[in-house]
């Protein structure tokens, strides 16, 4: 049963915390720390090779970090530009599936093309499925499903009293998708800040001191090995009385 549960593939999704608070313990601006957390992310996108991981979520941008300062917005979706661009042809010689979840709408129309083009260009691969939350947040993703679901009522096509947990499921960005696993949040902090709410109802948690930029492959072992601990924990115990 441990060996299974050792075995088994695991979705790993982290909430990528402490990019600004990097930045000022070296008296950089903020945007060094963010240009640092992509260093970050590439780093943690090798070190899941080594790793019984087959889907891993990043939240790179929330609905309310619009409300930062705008230049700090602008620098994050230069960024991001820039990394699709650098990066989009190595990520799918990986053979990794790229996904984008948010509202895409709040977005600039070339970044939402840059979207399409990642997404279909790697819609076939079999490797790591990588999803990027941007200009994303649980409860706008909830609330469009809601209204998602409301309107296919009102056409005919869903009866009120069919809806059911897959229903909503289907209509939230992460249709398809399984549920999170295991979720990490980096910095200290110990909040979920509006990630995955819907899909989190059963994940492990583990929140690491650990500012984002200096995030390692040896850190995310730990925190896997802290989830099978805590599976195995349960398994030992006759499983959580509440699930
Ligand atoms: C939180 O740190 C991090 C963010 C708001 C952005 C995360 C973005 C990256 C890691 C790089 C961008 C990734 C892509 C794919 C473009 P913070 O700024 O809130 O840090 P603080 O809490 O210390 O101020």
């Amino acid at each position: 049963m441990v060996e299974e549960i050792a075995q088994s593939k695991l979705h790993v999704a982290i909430i990528m915390d402490g990019n600004g608070r990097w930045a000022a313990a070296r008296g950089l601006p903020r945007t060094m720390g963010h240009r640092a957390g992509i260093d970050a992310l590439k780093r943690t996108l090798k070190a899941v090779k080594d790793l019984p991981i087959s889907h891993l979520t990043v939240y790179s941008f929330s609905s309310e970090n619009w409300s930062r300062p705008l230049a700090e917005v602008s620098e994050l979706m230069q960024l991001l530009r820039f990394y699709l661009r650098s990066d989009l042809q190595s990520l799918h010689k990986e053979g990794i599936r790229i996904r984008v979840i948010g509202e895409r709408e709040t977005l600039a129309n070339d970044i939402v093309e840059m979207i399409e083009n990642a997404e279909k260009l790697t819609s076939n691969n079999t490797g790591l499925a990588l999803t990027i939350a941007l200009s994303y947040g649980g409860r706008q993703e909830i609330t469009a499903a809601v209204r998602g679901i409301a309107k296919a009522v009102s056409r005919g096509e869903i009866k009120a009293d069919a809806i059911d947990e897959m229903t909503v499921q289907k209509y939230l960005f992460t249709a398809g998708i399984p549920d999170p696993d295991l979720v990490i949040r980096t910095s200290g902090e110990k909040r979920i800040s509006n990630f995955l709410l819907w899909q989190s109802a059963y994940a492990e948690y583990v929140f690491t001191d650990v500012l984002w930029p200096d995030f390692s492959a040896t850190h995310l072992a730990e925190a896997i090995d802290e989830y099978h601990m805590r599976e195995r924990r349960y398994g030992a115990t006759g499983g959580n009385s509440l699930e």
